[in-house]
Protein backbone atom coordinates (compact mmCIF):
# COMPACT_ATOMS: atom_id res chain seq x y z
CA UNK A 1 0.00 0.00 0.00
CA UNK A 2 1.05 3.31 -0.99
CA UNK A 3 0.91 6.44 1.50
CA UNK A 4 0.84 9.95 0.46
CA UNK A 5 0.28 13.25 2.55
CA UNK A 6 -0.19 15.64 -0.15
CA UNK A 7 -3.08 16.48 -2.39
CA UNK A 8 -0.45 16.66 -5.33
CA UNK A 9 0.82 13.50 -4.72
CA UNK A 10 -2.70 11.68 -4.10
CA UNK A 11 -3.85 13.34 -7.67
CA UNK A 12 -0.94 11.78 -9.01
CA UNK A 13 -2.09 8.59 -8.78
CA UNK A 14 -5.34 8.78 -8.85
CA UNK A 15 -4.98 10.60 -12.29
CA UNK A 16 -3.08 7.40 -13.25
CA UNK A 17 -5.57 5.01 -12.18
CA UNK A 18 -8.08 6.98 -14.01
CA UNK A 19 -6.19 7.20 -17.40
CA UNK A 20 -6.20 3.21 -17.02
CA UNK A 21 -10.10 3.32 -16.62
CA UNK A 22 -10.13 2.12 -13.41
CA UNK A 23 -12.85 2.23 -10.36
CA UNK A 24 -11.94 3.88 -7.39
CA UNK A 25 -13.41 3.55 -4.59
CA UNK A 26 -12.89 5.54 -1.33
CA UNK A 27 -12.92 4.72 2.75
CA UNK A 28 -12.82 8.13 4.60
CA UNK A 29 -11.92 7.56 8.39
CA UNK A 30 -10.17 9.57 11.69
CA UNK A 31 -8.08 6.62 11.75
CA UNK A 32 -7.71 4.70 14.84
CA UNK A 33 -8.75 1.52 12.86
CA UNK A 34 -11.37 -1.90 14.11
CA UNK A 35 -13.05 -4.22 11.61
CA UNK A 36 -15.96 -2.06 11.18
CA UNK A 37 -13.70 0.51 9.17
CA UNK A 38 -11.76 -2.95 7.37
CA UNK A 39 -15.34 -4.12 6.65
CA UNK A 40 -15.62 -1.07 4.63
CA UNK A 41 -12.50 -1.79 2.61
CA UNK A 42 -13.21 -5.17 1.99
CA UNK A 43 -16.86 -3.80 0.99
CA UNK A 44 -14.99 -1.21 -1.33
CA UNK A 45 -12.63 -4.04 -2.85
CA UNK A 46 -15.88 -6.00 -3.74
CA UNK A 47 -16.78 -3.07 -6.29
CA UNK A 48 -13.91 -1.12 -7.36
CA UNK A 49 -10.77 -1.87 -9.02
CA UNK A 50 -8.78 0.25 -6.27
CA UNK A 51 -9.71 1.50 -2.31
CA UNK A 52 -8.36 4.86 -1.03
CA UNK A 53 -8.75 5.26 2.54
CA UNK A 54 -7.72 8.59 4.11
CA UNK A 55 -7.13 8.77 7.64
CA UNK A 56 -7.94 12.63 9.15
CA UNK A 57 -8.87 13.44 12.55
CA UNK A 58 -10.91 16.56 11.31
CA UNK A 59 -10.44 19.63 13.57
CA UNK A 60 -13.51 21.68 12.19
CA UNK A 61 -16.12 18.58 13.04
CA UNK A 62 -15.00 19.28 17.22
CA UNK A 63 -16.39 20.95 19.72
CA UNK A 64 -14.40 23.44 21.53
CA UNK A 65 -14.85 20.79 25.08
CA UNK A 66 -14.58 17.48 22.71
CA UNK A 67 -12.07 14.96 22.61
CA UNK A 68 -9.51 16.59 19.28
CA UNK A 69 -6.68 16.44 21.32
CA UNK A 70 -7.47 13.72 22.64
CA UNK A 71 -8.62 11.46 20.10
CA UNK A 72 -6.92 8.35 19.53
CA UNK A 73 -4.00 8.38 16.82
CA UNK A 74 -2.84 4.83 15.85
CA UNK A 75 -1.01 5.79 12.44
CA UNK A 76 1.64 2.71 12.59
CA UNK A 77 -1.26 0.45 13.33
CA UNK A 78 -3.41 2.07 11.05
CA UNK A 79 -1.25 1.54 8.14
CA UNK A 80 -0.17 -2.04 9.06
CA UNK A 81 -3.59 -2.68 9.26
CA UNK A 82 -4.50 -1.44 6.07
CA UNK A 83 -1.95 -2.77 4.18
CA UNK A 84 -2.46 -6.79 5.63
CA UNK A 85 -6.46 -5.51 4.08
CA UNK A 86 -5.12 -4.99 0.70
CA UNK A 87 -6.13 -1.40 0.47
CA UNK A 88 -4.16 0.54 -2.35
CA UNK A 89 -3.76 4.19 -1.34
CA UNK A 90 -3.41 5.75 2.39
CA UNK A 91 -4.08 9.59 2.16
CA UNK A 92 -2.79 10.83 5.55
CA UNK A 93 -2.71 15.02 4.58
CA UNK A 94 -1.82 17.21 8.00
CA UNK A 95 -4.36 19.71 9.57
CA UNK A 96 -2.39 22.55 6.95
CA UNK A 97 -2.50 20.13 4.21
CA UNK A 98 -6.62 20.45 4.21
CA UNK A 99 -6.87 23.62 5.77
CA UNK A 100 -3.92 25.99 4.44
CA UNK A 101 -6.28 28.80 5.46
CA UNK A 102 -9.45 29.74 7.77
CA UNK A 103 -12.14 28.23 5.11
CA UNK A 104 -14.31 30.82 3.83
CA UNK A 105 -16.68 28.56 2.63
CA UNK A 106 -19.16 26.67 4.51
CA UNK A 107 -21.00 23.38 3.31
CA UNK A 108 -24.50 22.82 5.73
CA UNK A 109 -26.85 20.73 5.09
CA UNK A 110 -30.24 22.91 6.65
CA UNK A 111 -32.67 21.19 8.97
CA UNK A 112 -30.99 17.66 9.07
CA UNK A 113 -27.42 18.86 10.65
CA UNK A 114 -29.67 20.71 13.16
CA UNK A 115 -31.02 17.53 14.99
CA UNK A 116 -29.91 14.35 17.05
CA UNK A 117 -26.21 15.02 17.34
CA UNK A 118 -26.61 18.51 15.57
CA UNK A 119 -28.47 19.64 18.49
CA UNK A 120 -26.01 18.09 21.17
CA UNK A 121 -22.97 18.61 18.81
CA UNK A 122 -23.74 21.98 17.30
CA UNK A 123 -21.35 23.01 14.11
CA UNK A 124 -20.54 19.20 14.04
CA UNK A 125 -22.45 18.14 10.75
CA UNK A 126 -20.93 21.35 9.01
CA UNK A 127 -17.43 20.45 10.04
CA UNK A 128 -17.87 16.82 8.82
CA UNK A 129 -19.92 18.28 5.37
CA UNK A 130 -16.87 20.39 4.71
CA UNK A 131 -14.23 17.66 5.34
CA UNK A 132 -16.11 15.29 3.36
CA UNK A 133 -16.94 17.55 0.52
CA UNK A 134 -13.39 18.51 0.02
CA UNK A 135 -11.78 14.79 0.14
CA UNK A 136 -14.63 13.82 -2.52
CA UNK A 137 -13.15 16.86 -4.53
CA UNK A 138 -9.31 15.39 -3.77
CA UNK A 139 -10.17 12.28 -4.89
CA UNK A 140 -13.23 11.80 -7.21
CA UNK A 141 -14.04 8.49 -6.30
CA UNK A 142 -16.55 6.29 -8.01
CA UNK A 143 -18.17 4.68 -4.71
CA UNK A 144 -17.63 6.15 -1.17
CA UNK A 145 -18.64 4.02 1.52
CA UNK A 146 -19.62 5.30 5.07
CA UNK A 147 -20.90 3.17 8.35
CA UNK A 148 -24.07 3.02 8.89
CA UNK A 149 -23.42 3.56 13.02
CA UNK A 150 -23.19 7.10 12.41
CA UNK A 151 -26.43 7.38 10.46
CA UNK A 152 -27.37 10.67 10.86
CA UNK A 153 -23.87 11.58 9.33
CA UNK A 154 -24.76 9.21 6.45
CA UNK A 155 -28.32 11.08 6.12
CA UNK A 156 -26.33 14.35 5.79
CA UNK A 157 -23.40 13.34 3.32
CA UNK A 158 -26.38 12.09 1.03
CA UNK A 159 -28.12 14.89 1.10
CA UNK A 160 -24.91 16.80 0.20
CA UNK A 161 -24.03 14.96 -2.56
CA UNK A 162 -27.55 15.15 -4.22
CA UNK A 163 -28.03 19.28 -3.55
CA UNK A 164 -24.05 19.56 -5.11
CA UNK A 165 -24.57 17.09 -7.68
CA UNK A 166 -21.44 15.71 -6.73
CA UNK A 167 -20.58 12.47 -8.81
CA UNK A 168 -20.59 9.74 -6.63
CA UNK A 169 -22.25 6.71 -5.58
CA UNK A 170 -22.63 6.35 -1.98
CA UNK A 171 -22.61 2.86 -0.27
CA UNK A 172 -23.79 2.55 3.36
CA UNK A 173 -22.14 -0.50 5.37
CA UNK A 174 -24.36 -2.04 8.19
CA UNK A 175 -22.63 -1.48 11.74
CA UNK A 176 -20.21 -4.00 12.77
CA UNK A 177 -20.72 -5.50 16.38
CA UNK A 178 -18.43 -6.87 19.13
CA UNK A 179 -19.69 -10.51 20.23
CA UNK A 180 -21.65 -8.67 23.19
CA UNK A 181 -23.59 -6.51 20.33
CA UNK A 182 -21.32 -2.84 21.52
CA UNK A 183 -21.33 -1.40 18.13
CA UNK A 184 -17.32 -1.15 17.44
CA UNK A 185 -16.17 2.20 17.47
CA UNK A 186 -12.63 4.33 18.14
CA UNK A 187 -13.96 5.57 21.38
CA UNK A 188 -14.98 2.47 22.96
CA UNK A 189 -11.37 2.28 23.97
CA UNK A 190 -12.11 5.40 26.32
CA UNK A 191 -14.79 2.87 28.47
CA UNK A 192 -13.55 1.59 31.89
CA UNK A 193 -13.80 -2.66 32.45
CA UNK A 194 -16.96 -1.41 34.58
CA UNK A 195 -18.19 0.92 31.46
CA UNK A 196 -17.70 -1.65 28.88
CA UNK A 197 -19.80 -4.05 30.74
CA UNK A 198 -22.58 -1.96 31.21
CA UNK A 199 -22.26 -0.67 26.92
CA UNK A 200 -23.88 -3.59 25.06
CA UNK A 201 -27.20 -2.14 26.99
CA UNK A 202 -27.74 0.83 24.66
CA UNK A 203 -27.67 -1.85 21.45
CA UNK A 204 -30.47 -4.24 23.98
CA UNK A 205 -32.68 -1.03 24.41
CA UNK A 206 -32.60 -0.78 20.83
CA UNK A 207 -33.65 -4.33 19.93
CA UNK A 208 -36.17 -4.47 22.62
CA UNK A 209 -37.89 -1.19 21.47
CA UNK A 210 -37.89 -2.66 18.11
CA UNK A 211 -39.32 -5.71 18.45
CA UNK A 212 -41.81 -3.53 20.57
CA UNK A 213 -42.90 -1.84 17.78
CA UNK A 214 -42.95 -4.93 15.42
CA UNK A 215 -44.93 -6.72 18.08
CA UNK A 216 -47.97 -4.44 16.73
CA UNK A 217 -47.97 -2.03 19.94
CA UNK A 218 -48.61 1.30 18.91
CA UNK A 219 -47.69 2.17 22.44
CA UNK A 220 -44.66 1.69 22.87
CA UNK A 221 -43.79 4.40 25.24
CA UNK A 222 -43.52 2.09 28.23
CA UNK A 223 -41.20 0.10 26.58
CA UNK A 224 -38.91 3.04 25.81
CA UNK A 225 -39.23 4.80 29.28
CA UNK A 226 -38.33 0.65 31.02
CA UNK A 227 -35.08 0.93 28.87
CA UNK A 228 -34.72 4.41 29.31
CA UNK A 229 -34.42 3.86 33.40
CA UNK A 230 -32.25 0.30 32.95
CA UNK A 231 -30.02 2.42 30.73
CA UNK A 232 -29.75 5.24 33.50
CA UNK A 233 -29.61 2.86 36.37
CA UNK A 234 -26.76 1.55 34.88
CA UNK A 235 -24.65 4.76 34.87
CA UNK A 236 -25.95 6.60 31.07
CA UNK A 237 -26.81 9.62 30.87
CA UNK A 238 -29.27 9.67 28.10
CA UNK A 239 -28.89 12.24 25.08
CA UNK A 240 -31.76 11.32 23.20
CA UNK A 241 -33.62 7.78 22.25
CA UNK A 242 -35.98 8.16 19.70
CA UNK A 243 -37.84 6.65 16.36
CA UNK A 244 -37.75 8.04 13.81
CA UNK A 245 -38.56 7.96 10.30
CA UNK A 246 -35.22 6.36 8.12
CA UNK A 247 -35.39 9.37 5.38
CA UNK A 248 -35.40 12.14 7.10
CA UNK A 249 -34.93 11.26 10.40
CA UNK A 250 -37.94 13.22 11.93
CA UNK A 251 -40.37 11.85 14.60
CA UNK A 252 -42.08 8.78 13.23
CA UNK A 253 -45.81 8.79 12.74
CA UNK A 254 -48.11 5.59 13.40
CA UNK A 255 -48.61 5.24 9.94
CA UNK A 256 -44.74 5.57 8.72
CA UNK A 257 -43.03 1.84 7.97
CA UNK A 258 -39.82 2.59 6.91
CA UNK A 259 -37.87 3.33 10.74
CA UNK A 260 -34.49 3.99 12.38
CA UNK A 261 -34.48 4.04 16.30
CA UNK A 262 -31.83 6.41 16.67
CA UNK A 263 -29.50 6.42 20.12
CA UNK A 264 -26.79 8.57 21.75
CA UNK A 265 -25.81 8.60 25.67
CA UNK A 266 -22.66 9.20 27.97
CA UNK A 267 -21.45 6.57 29.99
CA UNK A 268 -18.55 8.42 32.26
CA UNK A 269 -16.93 10.79 30.03
CA UNK A 270 -17.83 8.49 27.27
CA UNK A 271 -20.09 9.69 24.22
CA UNK A 272 -21.55 6.31 22.61
CA UNK A 273 -24.05 6.57 19.53
CA UNK A 274 -26.01 3.21 17.72
CA UNK A 275 -29.26 2.85 15.62
CA UNK A 276 -31.60 0.28 14.56
CA UNK A 277 -33.76 0.52 11.06
CA UNK A 278 -36.40 -1.80 10.07
CA UNK A 279 -39.70 -1.71 8.02
CA UNK A 280 -42.98 -2.61 9.82
CA UNK A 281 -45.85 -3.40 8.40
CA UNK A 282 -47.94 -0.77 7.17
CA UNK A 283 -50.69 -0.32 10.35
CA UNK A 284 -53.00 0.99 7.94
CA UNK A 285 -53.24 -2.69 6.58
CA UNK A 286 -52.88 -4.92 9.29
CA UNK A 287 -56.51 -6.34 10.37
CA UNK A 288 -56.42 -6.25 14.04
O1 LIG B 1 -17.02 9.03 10.44
C1 LIG B 1 -15.88 9.56 10.49
O2 LIG B 1 -14.88 8.93 10.83
C2 LIG B 1 -15.74 11.04 10.11
O3 LIG B 1 -16.83 11.77 10.53
C3 LIG B 1 -15.44 11.26 8.63
C4 LIG B 1 -16.58 10.78 7.74
C5 LIG B 1 -14.16 10.52 8.23
C6 LIG B 1 -15.24 12.74 8.35
O4 LIG B 1 -14.19 13.26 9.10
Amino acid sequence: MQTVNSIKDLRLVISEWRQNGLRIAFVPTMGNLHAGHLQLVKTAQQQADRVVVSIFVNPAQFGPNEDFASYPRTERQDQAKLTACGADLLFLPSVNEMYPAPLQTQVSVKGLSTLHCGASRPGHFDGVAVVVCKLLNMVQPDLLLLGEKDFQQLAVIRTMVADLSIPVAIQGVATMREADGLAMSSRNGYLTAAERQHAPLLYRALCATRDAVLSGTTDYRPVMDRQAQTLRDAGFMLDYFRICRSADLLPAKETDTELVILIAAKLGKTRLIDNIYFTRADPARTTP
